[in-house]
Protein backbone atom coordinates (compact mmCIF):
# COMPACT_ATOMS: atom_id res chain seq x y z
CA UNK A 1 0.00 0.00 0.00
CA UNK A 2 1.32 3.60 -0.27
CA UNK A 3 1.71 5.74 2.05
CA UNK A 4 -0.56 8.35 3.29
CA UNK A 5 0.71 12.05 3.85
CA UNK A 6 -0.71 13.65 7.04
CA UNK A 7 -0.95 16.73 5.44
CA UNK A 8 -3.30 14.75 3.13
CA UNK A 9 -4.97 12.99 6.14
CA UNK A 10 -5.44 16.51 7.88
CA UNK A 11 -7.21 17.87 4.41
CA UNK A 12 -9.96 15.36 4.86
CA UNK A 13 -9.88 12.65 7.41
CA UNK A 14 -13.17 11.41 6.53
CA UNK A 15 -12.52 10.34 3.24
CA UNK A 16 -9.53 7.91 4.57
CA UNK A 17 -10.45 4.52 6.13
CA UNK A 18 -7.16 2.47 5.84
CA UNK A 19 -4.23 4.25 5.25
CA UNK A 20 -0.46 3.85 5.65
CA UNK A 21 1.16 6.41 7.25
CA UNK A 22 4.90 6.84 7.24
CA UNK A 23 7.36 9.09 9.97
CA UNK A 24 9.12 9.28 13.36
CA UNK A 25 8.40 9.11 16.27
CA UNK A 26 8.34 12.03 18.65
CA UNK A 27 6.74 10.72 21.68
CA UNK A 28 5.45 7.41 22.92
CA UNK A 29 3.35 6.40 25.80
CA UNK A 30 3.98 2.93 26.65
CA UNK A 31 1.05 1.08 28.43
CA UNK A 32 0.28 -2.17 29.17
CA UNK A 33 -1.77 -3.70 26.55
CA UNK A 34 -1.70 -0.22 24.69
CA UNK A 35 0.50 2.28 23.64
CA UNK A 36 0.07 6.39 22.21
CA UNK A 37 2.87 7.23 19.33
CA UNK A 38 2.85 10.41 18.06
CA UNK A 39 4.20 10.51 14.97
CA UNK A 40 5.48 13.55 12.63
CA UNK A 41 6.22 13.03 8.69
CA UNK A 42 7.15 16.74 8.08
CA UNK A 43 4.43 17.25 5.29
CA UNK A 44 2.16 18.75 7.74
CA UNK A 45 2.81 20.79 10.92
CA UNK A 46 0.61 18.88 12.88
CA UNK A 47 1.42 14.95 14.21
CA UNK A 48 -1.23 12.15 14.28
CA UNK A 49 -1.67 10.07 17.69
CA UNK A 50 -1.34 6.36 16.89
CA UNK A 51 -2.74 3.96 19.03
CA UNK A 52 -1.27 0.68 19.11
CA UNK A 53 -3.05 -2.11 21.03
CA UNK A 54 -1.10 -5.48 22.26
CA UNK A 55 -3.74 -7.89 20.70
CA UNK A 56 -4.04 -6.36 17.35
CA UNK A 57 -0.20 -5.74 16.24
CA UNK A 58 2.32 -8.98 15.86
CA UNK A 59 5.23 -6.80 17.72
CA UNK A 60 3.64 -5.28 20.58
CA UNK A 61 7.08 -5.58 22.47
CA UNK A 62 9.24 -4.26 20.08
CA UNK A 63 6.75 -1.10 19.00
CA UNK A 64 6.42 -0.05 22.87
CA UNK A 65 10.01 -0.29 23.27
CA UNK A 66 10.88 2.05 21.07
CA UNK A 67 12.71 5.04 21.73
CA UNK A 68 11.66 8.51 19.96
CA UNK A 69 13.02 9.36 16.87
CA UNK A 70 12.83 5.84 15.05
CA UNK A 71 11.42 5.68 12.07
CA UNK A 72 8.13 3.50 11.62
CA UNK A 73 5.38 2.58 9.04
CA UNK A 74 1.98 2.24 10.22
CA UNK A 75 -1.16 0.84 8.38
CA UNK A 76 -3.74 1.22 10.49
CA UNK A 77 -7.87 2.75 10.34
CA UNK A 78 -8.41 6.83 10.48
CA UNK A 79 -10.51 6.79 13.66
CA UNK A 80 -12.68 10.56 14.11
CA UNK A 81 -12.37 12.08 17.45
CA UNK A 82 -14.02 14.71 17.58
CA UNK A 83 -14.11 15.10 21.07
CA UNK A 84 -10.22 14.86 21.52
CA UNK A 85 -7.54 17.71 20.67
CA UNK A 86 -6.62 16.07 17.69
CA UNK A 87 -9.35 15.90 15.21
CA UNK A 88 -8.81 12.25 14.23
CA UNK A 89 -6.00 9.22 15.59
CA UNK A 90 -5.10 5.56 13.89
CA UNK A 91 -5.90 2.77 15.31
CA UNK A 92 -3.04 0.57 14.18
CA UNK A 93 -3.17 -3.06 12.44
CA UNK A 94 0.45 -3.37 11.83
CA UNK A 95 3.45 -1.41 12.66
CA UNK A 96 7.10 -2.26 10.98
CA UNK A 97 9.98 -0.83 12.34
CA UNK A 98 12.64 1.50 9.55
CA UNK A 99 14.83 2.16 11.59
CA UNK A 100 15.40 2.15 15.44
CA UNK A 101 16.19 5.44 17.48
CA UNK A 102 19.71 5.21 20.30
CA UNK A 103 18.25 5.91 23.60
CA UNK A 104 20.60 9.19 23.93
CA UNK A 105 18.56 10.46 21.27
CA UNK A 106 19.42 14.40 21.55
CA UNK A 107 15.71 16.00 20.99
CA UNK A 108 13.66 14.43 23.79
CA UNK A 109 10.32 16.34 24.89
CA UNK A 110 12.37 19.69 27.12
CA UNK A 111 13.20 22.55 25.02
CA UNK A 112 16.43 23.28 23.71
CA UNK A 113 18.12 26.54 23.46
CA UNK A 114 18.69 27.28 20.51
CA UNK A 115 22.12 27.60 20.75
CA UNK A 116 22.35 24.07 21.69
CA UNK A 117 20.13 23.04 18.19
CA UNK A 118 22.81 24.60 16.40
CA UNK A 119 25.29 21.82 17.08
CA UNK A 120 22.77 19.62 15.54
CA UNK A 121 21.81 21.12 12.43
CA UNK A 122 21.21 17.61 11.14
CA UNK A 123 18.81 16.86 13.59
CA UNK A 124 17.02 19.94 14.45
CA UNK A 125 15.02 20.25 11.14
CA UNK A 126 12.97 17.67 13.30
CA UNK A 127 11.85 20.04 16.11
CA UNK A 128 8.51 21.96 15.88
CA UNK A 129 10.13 25.26 14.90
CA UNK A 130 12.56 24.49 12.34
CA UNK A 131 9.43 22.48 10.76
CA UNK A 132 7.59 25.72 10.96
CA UNK A 133 10.55 27.62 9.61
CA UNK A 134 11.56 25.66 7.31
CA UNK A 135 8.03 25.05 5.69
CA UNK A 136 7.99 28.19 6.08
CA UNK A 137 11.06 29.01 4.05
CA UNK A 138 10.35 26.60 1.06
CA UNK A 139 6.65 28.12 0.66
CA UNK A 140 8.06 31.61 0.17
CA UNK A 141 10.42 30.44 -2.54
CA UNK A 142 7.77 28.68 -4.56
CA UNK A 143 5.74 32.04 -3.82
CA UNK A 144 8.35 34.10 -5.24
CA UNK A 145 8.70 31.90 -8.36
CA UNK A 146 4.78 32.01 -9.08
CA UNK A 147 4.80 35.81 -8.80
CA UNK A 148 7.79 36.23 -11.31
CA UNK A 149 6.32 33.66 -13.53
CA UNK A 150 2.83 35.27 -13.26
CA UNK A 151 4.18 39.12 -13.81
CA UNK A 152 6.41 37.49 -17.15
CA UNK A 153 9.35 37.83 -15.40
CA UNK A 154 12.27 35.21 -16.85
CA UNK A 155 14.28 33.53 -14.47
CA UNK A 156 17.79 34.29 -14.97
CA UNK A 157 20.73 31.83 -13.35
CA UNK A 158 23.73 34.05 -13.47
CA UNK A 159 26.82 32.68 -11.90
CA UNK A 160 28.55 31.45 -8.74
CA UNK A 161 32.18 32.12 -9.93
CA UNK A 162 32.76 35.17 -11.11
CA UNK A 163 35.68 37.53 -11.86
CA UNK A 164 33.84 41.13 -10.85
CA UNK A 165 32.95 42.80 -7.39
CA UNK A 166 29.21 44.10 -8.17
CA UNK A 167 28.96 45.75 -4.65
CA UNK A 168 32.84 46.90 -4.33
CA UNK A 169 32.80 46.03 -0.74
CA UNK A 170 35.77 43.88 -0.92
CA UNK A 171 33.92 41.34 0.61
CA UNK A 172 34.60 38.21 -1.49
CA UNK A 173 35.57 34.15 -1.20
CA UNK A 174 38.24 33.92 -3.21
CA UNK A 175 38.16 30.53 -5.73
CA UNK A 176 41.38 28.54 -6.27
CA UNK A 177 42.36 25.34 -6.47
CA UNK A 178 45.14 25.59 -3.78
CA UNK A 179 48.16 26.07 -6.71
CA UNK A 180 49.82 29.00 -7.82
CA UNK A 181 48.22 29.31 -11.38
CA UNK A 182 44.99 30.74 -11.29
CA UNK A 183 42.49 28.19 -12.49
CA UNK A 184 40.55 30.79 -14.55
CA UNK A 185 43.51 32.82 -15.96
CA UNK A 186 42.21 35.50 -13.67
CA UNK A 187 41.40 36.06 -10.02
CA UNK A 188 38.07 34.37 -9.25
CA UNK A 189 35.59 34.86 -6.82
CA UNK A 190 32.13 33.82 -5.18
CA UNK A 191 29.70 36.16 -6.21
CA UNK A 192 28.23 38.71 -3.43
CA UNK A 193 25.33 39.48 -6.12
CA UNK A 194 23.93 38.68 -9.23
CA UNK A 195 22.96 41.82 -10.60
CA UNK A 196 25.43 42.85 -12.59
CA UNK A 197 24.78 39.67 -15.21
CA UNK A 198 21.17 39.76 -14.06
CA UNK A 199 21.40 43.85 -16.05
CA UNK A 200 23.00 42.13 -19.37
CA UNK A 201 20.12 39.60 -19.44
CA UNK A 202 17.46 42.60 -18.18
CA UNK A 203 18.97 44.43 -21.67
CA UNK A 204 17.73 41.04 -23.55
CA UNK A 205 14.69 39.98 -22.21
CA UNK A 206 13.29 43.01 -20.19
CA UNK A 207 12.11 41.64 -17.03
CA UNK A 208 13.74 38.93 -15.34
CA UNK A 209 14.69 37.93 -11.79
CA UNK A 210 17.88 35.75 -10.26
CA UNK A 211 17.35 33.47 -6.84
CA UNK A 212 20.15 32.30 -6.43
CA UNK A 213 23.10 31.69 -3.56
CA UNK A 214 25.30 34.86 -2.53
CA UNK A 215 28.24 34.88 -0.65
CA UNK A 216 29.96 37.72 1.83
CA UNK A 217 33.41 37.63 3.70
CA UNK A 218 32.07 40.31 6.41
CA UNK A 219 33.45 39.53 9.67
CA UNK A 220 30.01 40.86 10.92
CA UNK A 221 28.82 38.77 13.87
CA UNK A 222 25.73 39.95 13.93
CA UNK A 223 22.25 37.99 13.61
CA UNK A 224 21.21 39.33 10.37
CA UNK A 225 24.36 38.26 8.42
CA UNK A 226 25.31 35.01 6.86
CA UNK A 227 28.23 34.47 4.80
CA UNK A 228 26.01 32.45 2.70
CA UNK A 229 22.58 33.50 1.97
CA UNK A 230 20.28 33.84 -0.94
CA UNK A 231 19.21 36.40 -2.99
CA UNK A 232 16.56 37.56 -5.26
CA UNK A 233 17.41 40.32 -7.56
CA UNK A 234 15.03 40.99 -10.39
CA UNK A 235 15.60 43.93 -12.87
CA UNK A 236 13.21 45.91 -15.30
CA UNK A 237 14.38 47.83 -18.35
CA UNK A 238 12.59 50.70 -19.25
CA UNK A 239 11.82 51.27 -15.39
CA UNK A 240 13.39 54.03 -12.71
CA UNK A 241 13.25 54.02 -8.61
CA UNK A 242 9.35 54.53 -8.83
CA UNK A 243 8.77 50.91 -10.56
CA UNK A 244 11.39 49.45 -8.59
CA UNK A 245 9.76 50.42 -5.54
CA UNK A 246 6.42 49.65 -6.65
CA UNK A 247 7.55 45.92 -8.08
CA UNK A 248 9.18 45.31 -4.64
CA UNK A 249 5.91 46.14 -2.24
CA UNK A 250 3.67 44.28 -5.06
CA UNK A 251 6.42 41.13 -4.57
CA UNK A 252 6.25 41.65 -0.80
CA UNK A 253 2.94 41.66 -0.52
CA UNK A 254 2.28 38.56 -2.85
CA UNK A 255 4.65 36.45 -0.97
CA UNK A 256 2.99 37.80 2.51
CA UNK A 257 -0.26 36.79 0.87
CA UNK A 258 0.49 33.71 -0.03
CA UNK A 259 1.92 32.54 3.00
CA UNK A 260 -0.67 33.44 5.79
CA UNK A 261 -3.05 31.50 2.89
CA UNK A 262 -0.30 28.35 2.65
CA UNK A 263 1.10 28.68 5.98
CA UNK A 264 -0.83 29.30 8.86
CA UNK A 265 -0.08 26.32 11.07
CA UNK A 266 3.10 27.07 11.00
CA UNK A 267 2.61 30.61 11.56
CA UNK A 268 0.08 30.53 14.42
CA UNK A 269 3.17 28.12 15.80
CA UNK A 270 5.65 31.14 15.27
CA UNK A 271 3.19 33.62 16.73
CA UNK A 272 2.90 31.77 19.89
CA UNK A 273 6.46 31.10 20.68
CA UNK A 274 8.51 34.19 18.80
CA UNK A 275 5.66 37.39 18.24
CA UNK A 276 2.98 38.00 19.47
CA UNK A 277 0.40 39.88 16.80
CA UNK A 278 2.71 38.49 13.86
CA UNK A 279 -0.47 37.24 11.58
CA UNK A 280 -2.03 40.37 12.76
CA UNK A 281 1.37 42.42 11.77
CA UNK A 282 1.38 40.66 8.41
CA UNK A 283 -2.34 41.02 7.19
CA UNK A 284 -1.73 44.81 8.21
CA UNK A 285 1.12 44.68 5.98
CA UNK A 286 -0.94 43.63 3.09
CA UNK A 287 -3.52 46.14 3.47
CA UNK A 288 -1.46 49.22 3.65
CA UNK A 289 0.91 51.51 1.63
CA UNK A 290 4.20 51.16 2.40
CA UNK A 291 5.75 54.48 3.41
CA UNK A 292 8.27 56.22 1.00
CA UNK A 293 10.87 58.99 3.15
CA UNK A 294 14.06 60.36 1.57
CA UNK A 295 17.27 59.54 3.56
CA UNK A 296 17.59 63.28 4.19
CA UNK A 297 14.09 63.57 6.13
CA UNK A 298 14.61 60.35 7.62
CA UNK A 299 18.44 61.80 9.08
CA UNK A 300 16.10 64.96 10.57
CA UNK A 301 14.08 62.32 12.20
CA UNK A 302 17.07 60.70 13.96
CA UNK A 303 18.68 63.63 14.55
CA UNK A 304 15.18 65.17 16.40
CA UNK A 305 14.71 61.95 18.01
CA UNK A 306 14.91 60.99 22.01
CA UNK A 307 16.45 57.65 21.41
CA UNK A 308 20.44 57.48 22.38
CA UNK A 309 21.92 55.49 19.53
CA UNK A 310 25.65 53.92 19.62
CA UNK A 311 26.43 55.48 16.20
CA UNK A 312 25.97 59.17 15.26
CA UNK A 313 24.06 60.47 12.80
CA UNK A 314 24.77 62.94 10.69
CA UNK A 315 23.72 63.76 6.68
CA UNK A 316 26.55 61.42 5.10
CA UNK A 317 26.63 58.43 7.67
CA UNK A 318 25.29 54.89 6.50
CA UNK A 319 22.11 53.96 8.50
CA UNK A 320 22.80 51.78 11.20
CA UNK A 321 20.61 48.78 11.72
CA UNK A 322 19.60 50.67 15.35
CA UNK A 323 18.64 53.81 12.82
CA UNK A 324 16.72 51.62 10.65
CA UNK A 325 14.91 50.17 13.07
CA UNK A 326 13.82 53.14 14.92
CA UNK A 327 12.46 54.63 11.44
CA UNK A 328 10.40 51.98 10.75
CA UNK A 329 9.26 50.51 14.47
CA UNK A 330 8.97 53.71 16.34
CA UNK A 331 8.56 56.48 13.49
CA UNK A 332 6.48 54.60 11.03
CA UNK A 333 5.14 51.58 12.26
CA UNK A 334 5.09 49.77 8.66
CA UNK A 335 7.84 49.02 5.92
CA UNK A 336 9.47 52.15 4.58
CA UNK A 337 11.75 52.76 1.90
CA UNK A 338 14.52 55.50 2.28
CA UNK A 339 15.49 56.86 -0.92
CA UNK A 340 18.39 59.32 -2.51
CA UNK A 341 21.11 57.87 -0.44
CA UNK A 342 24.46 60.04 -0.52
CA UNK A 343 26.64 58.88 -3.36
CA UNK A 344 29.57 58.01 -1.57
CA UNK A 345 28.16 55.34 1.06
CA UNK A 346 26.24 53.32 -2.50
CA UNK A 347 27.69 51.58 -5.19
CA UNK A 348 29.12 52.92 -8.24
CA UNK A 349 25.92 51.65 -10.74
CA UNK A 350 23.87 53.91 -9.15
CA UNK A 351 22.35 56.68 -10.92
CA UNK A 352 22.82 59.84 -9.97
CA UNK A 353 20.58 62.51 -9.09
CA UNK A 354 20.76 66.35 -10.43
CA UNK A 355 21.73 67.50 -6.97
CA UNK A 356 25.16 65.92 -7.92
CA UNK A 357 24.98 63.84 -4.03
CA UNK A 358 22.95 61.99 -4.25
CA UNK A 359 22.12 58.62 -5.67
CA UNK A 360 18.64 56.88 -6.89
CA UNK A 361 18.85 54.31 -4.33
CA UNK A 362 16.06 52.51 -2.35
CA UNK A 363 16.31 50.43 0.84
CA UNK A 364 13.28 48.72 2.30
CA UNK A 365 12.98 48.61 5.72
CA UNK A 366 10.83 46.66 7.87
CA UNK A 367 10.27 45.95 11.77
CA UNK A 368 12.31 43.58 13.66
CA UNK A 369 14.97 43.30 10.62
CA UNK A 370 15.53 46.78 9.82
CA UNK A 371 17.20 46.49 5.63
CA UNK A 372 14.88 43.93 3.95
CA UNK A 373 15.90 45.26 0.17
CA UNK A 374 18.44 47.08 -1.28
CA UNK A 375 18.26 48.47 -5.04
CA UNK A 376 18.03 50.97 -6.99
CA UNK A 377 17.89 52.88 -10.55
CA UNK A 378 21.12 52.03 -12.41
CA UNK A 379 23.46 54.69 -14.10
CA UNK A 380 22.86 53.95 -17.93
CA UNK A 381 24.40 57.05 -19.19
CA UNK A 382 27.77 56.11 -20.19
CA UNK A 383 30.06 59.22 -19.70
CA UNK A 384 28.31 59.44 -16.19
CA UNK A 385 29.11 56.09 -15.16
CA UNK A 386 32.85 55.51 -16.57
CA UNK A 387 33.63 59.34 -14.60
CA UNK A 388 32.19 57.72 -11.09
CA UNK A 389 34.26 54.47 -11.91
CA UNK A 390 36.92 56.49 -12.51
CA UNK A 391 36.90 58.33 -9.60
CA UNK A 392 36.36 55.35 -7.42
CA UNK A 393 39.43 53.84 -9.01
CA UNK A 394 38.36 50.65 -11.05
CA UNK A 395 39.49 49.25 -13.94
CA UNK A 396 37.33 50.39 -17.11
CA UNK A 397 38.59 47.73 -18.98
CA UNK A 398 37.64 44.87 -15.93
CA UNK A 399 34.25 46.12 -17.22
CA UNK A 400 33.87 46.62 -20.41
CA UNK A 401 31.55 44.45 -20.68
CA UNK A 402 29.17 45.94 -18.40
CA UNK A 403 30.18 49.25 -20.37
CA UNK A 404 29.26 47.95 -23.45
CA UNK A 405 25.74 47.91 -21.94
CA UNK A 406 25.43 51.17 -22.11
CA UNK A 407 27.28 51.22 -25.98
CA UNK A 408 24.61 49.61 -27.62
CA UNK A 409 20.85 50.10 -26.38
CA UNK A 410 21.77 51.61 -22.63
CA UNK A 411 17.80 51.97 -21.57
CA UNK A 412 16.83 53.36 -18.42
CA UNK A 413 16.63 50.52 -15.58
CA UNK A 414 16.43 49.19 -12.15
CA UNK A 415 15.94 46.42 -9.86
CA UNK A 416 16.57 45.44 -6.45
CA UNK A 417 18.12 42.59 -3.76
CA UNK A 418 15.77 40.88 -1.74
CA UNK A 419 17.67 39.38 0.90
CA UNK A 420 15.65 35.36 1.44
CA UNK A 421 16.69 35.00 4.78
CA UNK A 422 15.86 38.24 6.06
CA UNK A 423 12.30 37.95 4.82
CA UNK A 424 12.18 34.66 6.77
CA UNK A 425 13.27 36.05 9.95
CA UNK A 426 10.56 39.09 8.71
CA UNK A 427 7.77 36.62 8.52
CA UNK A 428 8.73 33.77 10.81
CA UNK A 429 10.01 36.45 14.07
CA UNK A 430 12.91 34.36 14.21
CA UNK A 431 15.75 36.96 15.41
CA UNK A 432 18.72 34.87 14.31
CA UNK A 433 19.51 34.50 10.90
CA UNK A 434 21.27 31.41 11.93
CA UNK A 435 17.67 29.78 12.52
CA UNK A 436 16.35 30.59 9.39
CA UNK A 437 18.94 28.78 7.26
CA UNK A 438 19.57 24.65 7.47
CA UNK A 439 22.74 24.78 7.74
CA UNK A 440 24.31 28.44 8.24
CA UNK A 441 27.50 29.10 7.81
CA UNK A 442 28.50 32.62 9.83
CA UNK A 443 32.06 33.93 10.13
CA UNK A 444 34.11 31.24 12.69
CA UNK A 445 31.51 28.72 11.87
CA UNK A 446 30.47 25.86 9.25
CA UNK A 447 27.79 23.74 11.37
O1 LIG B 1 21.98 45.80 -0.32
P1 LIG B 1 22.72 44.72 -1.02
O2 LIG B 1 24.16 44.61 -0.77
O3 LIG B 1 22.41 44.95 -2.56
C1 LIG B 1 22.96 44.27 -3.60
O4 LIG B 1 23.69 43.32 -3.52
C2 LIG B 1 22.45 44.74 -4.93
N1 LIG B 1 23.37 44.26 -5.98
C3 LIG B 1 21.05 44.27 -5.16
C4 LIG B 1 20.45 44.71 -6.45
O5 LIG B 1 20.18 45.88 -6.62
N2 LIG B 1 20.24 43.79 -7.38
O6 LIG B 1 22.06 43.31 -0.68
C5 LIG B 1 20.68 43.08 -0.93
C6 LIG B 1 20.03 42.43 0.25
C7 LIG B 1 20.09 43.25 1.54
O7 LIG B 1 19.07 44.21 1.58
C8 LIG B 1 19.93 42.17 2.59
O8 LIG B 1 18.56 41.85 2.78
C9 LIG B 1 20.62 40.98 1.97
O9 LIG B 1 20.69 41.21 0.59
N3 LIG B 1 21.97 40.79 2.51
C10 LIG B 1 22.30 39.83 3.39
N4 LIG B 1 21.58 38.86 3.97
C11 LIG B 1 22.20 38.02 4.82
N5 LIG B 1 23.51 38.08 5.11
C12 LIG B 1 24.31 39.03 4.54
N6 LIG B 1 25.61 39.06 4.82
C13 LIG B 1 23.69 39.95 3.64
N7 LIG B 1 24.15 41.00 2.92
C14 LIG B 1 23.09 41.48 2.23
MG1 LIG C 1 22.26 47.23 1.14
Amino acid sequence: MKRTELKKLYENPAGFGEVTVCGWIKSLRAGKGISFLSLSDGSFFLPVQVVVEQEKVRNYEEISGLNTGAAVCVRGKVVLTPDARQPFEINADDVTVEGVSAPDYPLQKKAHSPEYLRTITHLRMRTNTFQAVFRVRSAAAQAIHRFFAENGFVYAHTPIITASDCEGAGEMFRVTTGEDEEFFGVPASLTVSGQLEGECMAMAFGKIYTFGPTFRAEKSYTPRHAAEFWMIEPEIAFADLDDDMELAENMLKYILTALLDECSAELKFCEKFYESGLTERLQSVVRSDFVRCSYTKAIDLLERSEEKFRYPVYWGCDLQTEHERYLTEKVFGMPVFVTGYPKEIKAFYMRQNDDGRTVAAMDLLVPGVGELIGGSQREERFPVLTARMTELGMSLDDYDWYLDLRRYGGAKHAGFGLGFERLIMYVTGVSNIRDVIPFPRTAGNIY
